[in-house]
């Protein structure tokens, strides 16, 4: 079981060797991730796989705060990043009154906040305060009802040139590293080239520092859509079925419980 990774050693994996990040919401899970993954994200993607929801934008504060406890509480080797949901960070000053709660009332690590330039004020606020922040650049899910869809970014010049922008503003106000979400992977290459600290990747290619997947779409257990990212490392929905048929065939049939699992 490796010893949990301190920001120093996060950054210096940097062209060293790939991180892995994958997303819990709950200590089961995340007692499960715990030995293998370099970081976990409590991700405010659980409003979608966990809630059922269409997009992220419902994730309450104390929703986040709740999950981020669980996490934490199954999970004692991991980097544990907390997600700052929608509406939590539209000042400096409120973002810094949100962190606090995360870091007052969760064992989490660092906050993970969306946006490029026009959150850097805010990242080197939180910074300055003694949050740790990593950001999320490029396709960003709490943007998604403002922006009219999911957009895949840096599909031209403009995009790649504001993309290394947002880069290294996130990176000047001190975030320990980024996210960089659904950008064409040559784009995605570039931005890692441009700053310092590691870029993870979610549908950014392979040229990036790291990736992160959320658990429930790689282990096959989220069936409403699957973006063309993911990959399904276990069809995780069809064993669940399976099980539950099973169960309830040997309920009906009285073959469960049988003698070993009775009193
Ligand atoms: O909420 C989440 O799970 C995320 C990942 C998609 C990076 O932000």
């Amino acid at each position: 079981m490796q010893k949990k990774l301190s920001i120093t050693k996060i950054q210096k994996a940097k062209g060293e060797r790939p991180l892995t990040m994958i997303t819990a919401y709950d200590a089961l899970f995340a007692k499960l991730f715990d030995p293998t993954a370099d970081m976990i994200l409590v991700g405010d993607s659980l409003n979608m796989s966990f809630g059922g929801k269409p997009d992220t934008l419902s994730a309450t504060l104390e929703q986040m705060i709740y999950h981020t406890q669980a996490v934490c509480n199954g999970a004692e080797n991991s980097f544990i990043i907390a997600d700052m949901p929608f509406g939590t960070y539209p000042t400096s000053e409120k973002a810094l009154q949100n962190a606090t709660r995360f870091f007052q009332e969760t064992n989490a690590d660092a906050v993970k906040i969306e946006g490029g330039e026009e959150k850097a004020e805010t990242i080197k606020y939180l910074v300055q305060n003694g949050i740790a922040v990593c950001g999320h650049i490029g396709l960003l899910p709490q943007s998604v009802r403002g922006e009219g869809g999911y957009k895949v970014k840096g599909k031209n010049d403009a995009e790649a040139t504001q993309l290394i922008a947002d880069a290294k503003a996130v990176e000047a106000a001190g975030a320990f590293c980024m996210v960089i979400e659904g950008v064409k992977a040559e784009v995605a290459t570039a931005v890692t080239e441009a700053v310092e600290v590691p870029v993870i990747g979610i549908g950014a290619g392979n040229g990036v520092d790291g990736q992160v997947l959320v658990f429930s779409d790689m282990l096959g257990l989220f069936e409403a859509f699957t973006p063309k990212f993911v990959k399904k490392y276990l069809d995780g929905a069809t064993l669940v079925t399976e099980a539950v048929t099973r169960y309830k065939e040997e309920v009906e049939s009285r073959v469960f419980p049988d003698e070993i699992h009775t009193y």
